[in-house]
């Protein structure tokens, strides 16, 4: 469902290259690793970020949580460029967009104790007394479904879920608006998955949280978002409401990347689309249209012009100039 109201974070036109490895000779090549992203969340929002792996999406996560510097574009939080105002104000607006990596154990330090690495947010941004800090960490481990002796012991002690609920636990100390998620179950077995985005959703719910959901895996992100993003070799090719998305895609590469998901009814089995090729080097992407070299649908004018991300339905975006074709609907919601 897409909520109406003005967005919370935006991207704008934003681009990441990085500095190729290269030889003292030649010219110095740049990685494309992000080229002119643009989006926005509504504040209560999930927005899945979907592409396969090298797409562009853990760069996009960076940026916004400021770990990255952009190349170009602007970020937005509360209609404001991050970055625009005075370092304090800087402070603030990082301590309101938190990130869940994807794996816990190695974001967390081995040999702090669970309540000190939940508690760190609190310590650097100074939230409180001690004895607040300690009744504060008692709360979160609550809020996550761990026991409060866990404050006592040491991240190896968890298990894989367990520790995704402490980095989620640390990352909520400091009260954000906004978590980015960067493929936060994808190192955890199926049905730990589950708990984990269950928790993630009354989480959500309970704290009027903003998510940027940052996934390879479209079953995943069919689960959990309100609408979906899709990347391919650092450029969004559609982004729809979810249902719409899936139901209803418009895009080629998304068609292509639906088919290859498997689907649990062997009735509503599909023939599955295979891109032609390699997917390009991003020191050197086709020229136009990424995916021309490796699309059915591809025209000669696909190579001319970069396709604008352009309105194919309410509120359904997709950087194709193909009007004429109708990727096939892959499966309903079940
Ligand atoms: N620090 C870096 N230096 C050079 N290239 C990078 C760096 N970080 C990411 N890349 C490249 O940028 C592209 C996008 O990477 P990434 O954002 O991690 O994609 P994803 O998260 O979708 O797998 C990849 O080609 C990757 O190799
Ligand atoms: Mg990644």
């Amino acid at each position: 469902m897409t909520r109406p109201g003005r967005p919370l974070l935006e991207a704008v036109g934003l681009t990441k290259r990085f500095a190729a490895p290269s030889g003292l000779f030649g010219p110095r090549r740049q990685v494309h690793a992000v080229e002119s992203v643009s989006f926005s969340l509504a504040k209560g929002e999930v927005l899945g970020l979907v592409g396969e792996s090298g797409s562009g999406k853990t760069t996009v996560g960076r940026m916004i949580m400021g770990l990255e510097q952009p190349t170009e574009g602007t970020i937005l939080f509360d209609e404001r460029e991050i970055g625009g105002g005075t370092r304090a104000e800087l402070l603030s607006v990082r301590r309101r967009i938190q990130m869940v990596f994807q794996d816990p154990f190695a974001s967390l330090n081995p040999r702090r104790r669970v309540g000190d690495l939940i508690a760190e947010g609190l310590e650097i941004q100074r939230i409180g007394t001690r004895a607040e800090q300690r009744a504060e960490v008692s709360r979160l481990l609550d809020l996550v479904g761990l026991p409060s002796d866990a404050a006592n012991r040491f991240p190896h002690e968890f298990s894989g879920g367990q520790r995704q609920r402490i980095g989620i636990a640390r990352a909520l100390a400091v009260k954000p608006d906004v978590l980015v998620a960067d493929e936060p179950v994808s190192a955890l077995d199926v049905s730990v998955q589950a708990q984990v985005l269950n928790l993630l959703q009354d989480l959500k719910e309970k704290l009027d949280l903003t998510i940027l959901f940052i996934s390879h895996d479209l079953a995943v992100v069919e689960h959990f978002c309100d609408r979906v993003a899709v990347m391919y070799l650092g450029r969004l090719m559609e982004l729809a409401p979810r249902e719409t998305l899936f139901a209803q895609p418009r895009h080629p590469y998304t068609e292509a990347l639906l088919s290859a998901a498997p689907i649990p009814d062997p009735a509503q089995r599909r023939e599955r689309i295979v891109m032609q090729g390699d997917v390009p080097s991003p020191i050197d992407p086709p020229s136009g249209c990424v995916l021309r070299t490796r699309c059915r649908y591809a025209l000669p004018a696909c190579a001319a012009a970069v396709p604008p991300l352009a309105e194919a339905g309410p509120g359904h975006f997709k950087a194709c100039i193909r009007d004429d074709i109708l990727p096939r609907p892959v499966h309903a919601l079940q």
